[in-house]
């Protein structure tokens, strides 16, 4: 496996917890340098015991943070979490993995895991009995599947002299699951995706428009999941109230249902993969007043016009080798109406998701969807993170591709 440059620029934040395998993040971190990473280390006070912070802030290059503050500076927990491609902690003592079990705070490193939106790995080290006692075994399934990555115990010499599982893993392999992590992670690498997010405001005049609630959340989390994958995303963004920002992906801001037709039409023969999940306006007025539209008359009909249809356009237009996902809000007979949406669009899959269903829809960051393929499987889950809803939908395209047998 060709490792080179994997780690090259990636922020990994590393806990270090009270165990005396806490010796070996000495290696560990030089490891992570070597290969170009850049390290900022978090620890506990008690692992001080084992460890040199000076030694660790010269290795990392960076201040050593422990406490709340440090040179009269307020440690701010959710910047380092939000810093991190990828946080570790290595060695994760029974302690803190009690503590992750409950989201119990009670030191700087605890808040840092609890604010992290990276992906978080831990190397547990322990002795053998503490290892196999039923409340370890739970914890670590808890931990689990919370979404942390367990890197496993190796057998071995315990400091107590016992021999058996318990050893943290030896820093070589931790480097080896790290890079694993991120070459796995790259997926998408050289594939081009689009993505429609938010609502579009259609104007009546120069100051009024007819628009929607959508705040584009949906369409961001996808982008920032298949950025995270490696691919090249286009957001192709109406009006939102936080637009998209990142370097990493190309945003084309629109306003209009014609506007982000356009664009989506000059994209999409380069995608491979396109998500509309815009809440296009399906109807824009007729005409558009130039100036204001003053009350002089009690009432005021407008006429409206039908807009394109962006997703059965790209449907017609589809090659055999692009993949096109739609949307369906539906307010009742919800399964039949998104697949005859799916059909009629020539769509390869549907997310489905229902404004009676609570926690989903408009506005929130939750979602609750049903995934349905043209092939007929559908997909459903519980109310989730509209991140975790992301990486759902992204599993799916994954096995709809591979059972479709397309690169
Ligand atoms: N869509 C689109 N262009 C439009 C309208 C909708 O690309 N002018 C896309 C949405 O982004 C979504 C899917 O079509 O992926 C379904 O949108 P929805 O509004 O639920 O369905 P409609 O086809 O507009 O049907 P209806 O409003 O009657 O439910």
């Amino acid at each position: 496996m060709n490792y080179n440059s994997t780690l090259t620029g990636k922020k990994i934040l590393l806990g270090i917890t009270g165990s005396i395998a806490a010796y070996k993040s000495i290696l560990l971190v030089r490891l992570l340098i070597k290969q170009g990473a850049e390290v900022k280390v978090v620890m506990t006070e008690a692992s001080k015991e084992f460890v040199s912070p000076l030694v660790l802030s010269t290795l990392s290059k960076n201040e050593v943070i422990i406490d709340w503050k440090s040179r009269h500076q307020w440690n701010n927990h959710v910047e380092l979490g939000r810093w991190a491609d990828l946080m570790l902690i290595a060695p994760l003592s029974c302690n803190t993995l009690a503590k992750m079990t409950t989201a119990l705070c009670d030191n700087l490193l605890m808040a840092v895991y609890l604010s992290a939106t990276c992906p978080v790995m831990v190397a547990p080290a322990m002795d053998e009995d503490m290892w196999l006692h039923p409340a370890t075994q739970k914890n670590l399934q808890q931990i689990q599947s919370n979404g942390n990555r367990l890197i496993p115990v190796a057998v071995g010499e315990l400091a107590s002299g016992l021999l058996g599982p318990g050893r943290m893993a030896e820093p070589e392999l931790i480097l080896e699951s790290i890079l694993d992590y991120f070459i796995a992670s790259k997926e998408f690498a050289g594939k081009n995706i689009l993505i429609t997010a938010g609502p579009t405001h259609e104007a009546i005049d120069p100051v009024r428009f007819i628009g929607n609630h959508s705040s584009g959340k949906m369409g961001h989390a996808l982008a920032e999941a298949f950025a995270a994958k490696g691919a090249q995303v286009v957001v192709v963004e109406g009006p939102v109230p936080n637009p998209l920002n990142r370097s990493d992906i190309r945003t084309i801001r629109v306003s209009s249902a014609e506007e982000m037709y356009v664009a989506c039409i000059d994209e999409f023969p380069s995608a491979d993969i396109a998500i509309l999940a815009a809440a296009v306006a399906d109807f824009t007025p007729s005409t558009k007043a130039l100036q204001k539209i003053k009350k002089e008359t009690s009432d005021l009909t407008l006429e409206l016009t039908r807009t394109k249809d962006i997703l059965k356009t790209l449907g017609t237009l589809k090659k055999q080798n692009q993949l096109l996902v739609g949307f369906a809000l539906e307010t009742e007979n919800e399964k039949a109406n998104a697949y005859s949406k799916l059909k009629a669009k020539n769509a390869d899959l549907i997310v489905l998701n229902s404004l009676n269903d609570e926690g989903a829809g408009f506005g929130v960051d939750t979602n609750k969807v049903t995934i349905l393929t043209k092939h007929g499987k559908e997909i459903e889950s519980p109310i989730k993170t509209k991140k975790d809803v992301a990486l759902d939908i992204i599993e799916q395209i994954k096995t709809f591709m591979h059972e479709s047998n397309i690169a």
